[in-house]
């Protein structure tokens, strides 16, 4: 097993001698190295290696181009699975590191795959380019949109590979069905609805405690303020929280908001946002909405956006998935890698199916240094989760009310009042009667798609960066 290329060694040396640091962007021209040759296999490192960080684990030992030589995490108790898993193929235990910051100046390692938590994202993946690594980052790929937008010019800059997770970019079936859409075969695409059906149940209300023995909890915090701990805002629950998550739209949903956005084949922001929602059916400790309709206006076209997290049946056999209309049909993503095209009829015309390896679609690019190989380049990825985050902003600004009689921001637009009528019957369903419990309406929100920023709203503004804690810090410009 290589644990040390020569191509490694140069790159290492080069950011070395043009003095990148952790905390800040190196400020040296990109480095232009040779190809790996093509037997060469990429050193990879996992960072966050609990639960979706063990299919990374899982993904690199299994893969012919890939060493996994190192794992990180700030949980001591989590890194046995990681080890078993290296045991069982037979492969040398990779090292360990609690601190990123000591994994990153590993010279040994090439490229490190990142499952932490959200808020780490955007960090994690920028110290690491900044260090010469390449760089595969877990969807949302920033907890913020500004940060997602570093994360891009970083990537630029150190000429670095940098994938999202989104795997539904490898899928075959995905990607014959986008095809299909971009060749004009439902004609003029007018609508993207994507969806987040999935139940989720209260987490329930605890207790502050001691950290647990094991957890470097100032490193899982972060750039996040300091709090006494608590499980609920810890391993996976997290998610509902939103000094590290981003809600299910920043989950399950970016995965189908990405898809959304690539039906509509639309590579910047939208004009505006206006979002609904709320916390409904118990009282826990999560803050987040576990239902939402969000629109997104791009003047020719819309995307519509529904997160339920109570009981429901599916729309269209659809669930977790995606429905795109167009003039002359449409198609349902019932899944990561399996979409169905209908006529206007409803007749199916097309069925698309079949996997991929998003891992190893990675790693060719890392080998091949050219980043436009990448099913899911960084750009992807940053305005895709920069959709839920301007989501999210619109009910944070939202104030609260119980009459549905008027919908300002939904009003005028039909497909949004129709997704609007099916939110409250599926509430009702669930014994959530609006006119009794207030939900969140939010402000309709003009966007500046150059600028990534709001038309004259201060306050939404604010909300598009956050206040980083020392020295946990994204660089306000690259
Ligand atoms: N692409 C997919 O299909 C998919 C599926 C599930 C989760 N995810 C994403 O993967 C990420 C992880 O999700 P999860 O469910 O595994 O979360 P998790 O909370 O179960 O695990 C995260 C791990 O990261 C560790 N960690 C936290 N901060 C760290 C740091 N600074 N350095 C090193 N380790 C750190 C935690 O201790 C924990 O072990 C999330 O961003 C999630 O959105 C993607």
């Amino acid at each position: 097993m290589e644990q040390f290329s020569r191509r490694r060694f140069l790159e290492q040396s080069l950011s070395i001698v043009a003095g990148a640091s952790l905390t800040r962007v190196a400020h040296s021209e990109p480095t232009y190295l040779p190809k790996r040759s093509a037997n060469e296999r990429v050193n990879v490192a996992v960072i966050g290696v609990r639960s979706r960080g063990l299919d990374h684990v899982g993904g690199y030992l299994g893969h012919p181009e890939a060493n996994l030589v190192a794992i990180c995490d700030v949980d001591e108790n989590v890194i046995a699975g990681a080890m078993l898993a290296a045991e069982k193929k037979g492969v040398p235990k990779p090292r360990y590191y609690s601190d990123i910051r000591k994994l990153l100046e590993d010279t040994s390692i090439d490229a490190v795959s990142i499952a932490t938590p959200n808020h780490w994202h955007a960090l994690a993946a920028i110290w690491a380019m900044q260090q010469g690594k390449d760089v595969y980052v877990e969807k949302p790929v920033s907890h913020n949109v500004h940060e997602g937008r570093i994360i891009v010019q970083t990537a630029r800059k150190t000429k670095k590979i940098c994938q999202t997770g989104t795997q539904i970019r490898s899928m075959k079936g995905s990607r014959e069905a986008i095809e299909y859409i971009h060749s004009g075969k439902i004609g003029k695409v007018t609508i993207a609805r994507g969806l987040c059906y999935k139940r989720r149940k209260s987490i329930g209300m605890r207790a502050d405690t001691a950290v647990p023995a094991g957890v470097h909890y100032d490193l899982w915090l972060g750039p996040a303020p300091v709090r006494p701990f608590n499980s609920s805002r810890f391993h996976y629950d997290w998610h509902w929280n939103w000094n590290y998550g981003n809600g299910d739209l920043g989950n399950q949903g970016i995965h189908q908001m990405d898809v959304a956005r690539w039906a509509l084949n639309k590579n910047q922001l939208p004009k505006s946002v206006v979002t609904v929602g709320g916390r409904f059916g118990y009282v826990d400790d999560g803050d987040t909405p576990n239902t939402v309709v969000s629109c997104f206006d791009y003047g020719d076209a819309e995307l519509i956006f529904e997160v339920r997290g109570l009981e429901t049946d599916g729309l269209m056999n659809a669930k977790v998935g995606n429905i795109i209309y167009g003039s002359e049909g449409y198609v349902v993503f019932t899944g990561y890698d399996e979409a169905f095209a209908f006529d206007n009829k409803g007749q199916q015309v097309q069925h698309f199916n079949g996997g991929g390896d998003h891992y190893g679609n990675f790693l060719s690019a890392v080998k091949s240094r050219k980043s436009q190989e990448l099913h899911a380049d960084i750009e992807e990825g940053h305005l895709s989760s920069a959709l839920c985050h301007l989501g999210n902003i619109s009910y944070l600004l939202g104030h609260s009310q119980h009459s549905t009689d008027r919908v300002e921001g939904f009003e005028g637009d039909a497909a949004a009042m129709e997704t609007f009528g099916r939110f409250q019957q599926h509430l009702a369903l669930n014994n959530v009667n609006l006119r009794e419990v207030a939900y969140r309406l939010g402000s309709k929100l003009k966007i500046d798609p150059r600028k990534e920023e709001f038309i004259g709203n201060k306050e939404a503004n604010h909300l598009l960066t956050r206040e980083y804690r020392k020295p946990f810090e994204v660089p306000a410009k690259v």
